[in-house]
């Protein structure tokens, strides 16, 4: 199976991306994670993005569609795909169609998740990752079950992003407005559209994803 996450900054795509990956074995495909994982590590595609990132503007269409094209390469060919953060604009969503086709896989599900804009903020600025494996967590809503540890690796080292200001979440969801929602009628369009309510509890939201793709 192969599934698009769809939804703006703060949504739950990587949460919920992460609840796929453990219960279903499926690999996740965030294109935000590829491009910080350049920037870190001072690659060519790295030095390009990282301006663009910091300022909460998209990268070029052609930088994240080579990702995706070199992940969905190396990928088992029976493992399911989670695309999270990718599409993100017309051109990408015509792009992922061509690298499904030379890949010989196909789109089972575009799931949006709904949210309130407003909470985004919050949502995005409490937000913190593990430093070893990349769990996330928040401030107030999901929090390490034993303080200042990690649940899935026991490390006690925690990072923030650079662009969780909220100066920088306004422009984010400005971008997402005008490039990425409107992508929304292209799947529409083949009837492969489902919307989740992102307001809910992880659970309640993970729940009603599960129920989706069984
Ligand atoms: P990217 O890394 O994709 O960031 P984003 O889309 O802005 O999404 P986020 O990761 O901020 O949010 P999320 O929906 O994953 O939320 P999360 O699950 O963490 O992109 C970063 C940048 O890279 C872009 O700005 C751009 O520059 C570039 N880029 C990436 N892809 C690109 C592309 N395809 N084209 C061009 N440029 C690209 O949840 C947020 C917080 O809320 C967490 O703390 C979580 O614990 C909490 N939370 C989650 N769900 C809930 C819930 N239901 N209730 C309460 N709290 C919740």
């Amino acid at each position: 199976m192969n599934i698009i996450l769809l939804g703006p900054p703060g949504a739950g795509k990587g949460t919920q991306a992460n609840r796929l990956v453990e219960e279903r074995g499926m690999v996740q495909l965030s294109t935000g994670d590829m491009l910080r994982a350049a920037v870190k590590a001072g690659t060519p595609v790295g030095l390009k993005a990282k301006a663009v990132m910091d300022r909460g503007e998209l990268v070029s269409d052609e930088i994240v569609s080579e990702l995706i094209d070199a992940e969905l390469t190396a990928m088992d060919a029976g493992t399911g795909a989670i695309f999270d953060g990718y599409p993100r604009t017309r051109a990408q969503a015509e792009r992922l169609d061509e690298l499904l086709d030379k890949h010989g896989r196909k789109l089972d599900r575009v799931i949006e998740l709904e949210v309130d804009e407003d909470a985004l903020v919050d949502r995005i600025t409490g937000r913190f990752t593990c430093a070893n494996c990349g769990a996330g967590y928040h401030d107030r809503y999901n929090l390490p079950q034993v303080e200042g540890v990690c649940d899935r690796c026991g490390s006690t080292d925690f990072k923030r992003r650079p662009d969780d200001t909220e100066e920088t979440v306004r422009t984010r969801m400005q971008e997402y407005r005008a490039k990425t929602a409107p992508i929304l009628p292209y799947y529409e369009e083949r009837g492969i559209v489902s919307r989740v309510d992102g307001m809910a509890s992880i659970d309640e939201v993970a729940d009603k994803i599960d129920a989706l793709l069984s």
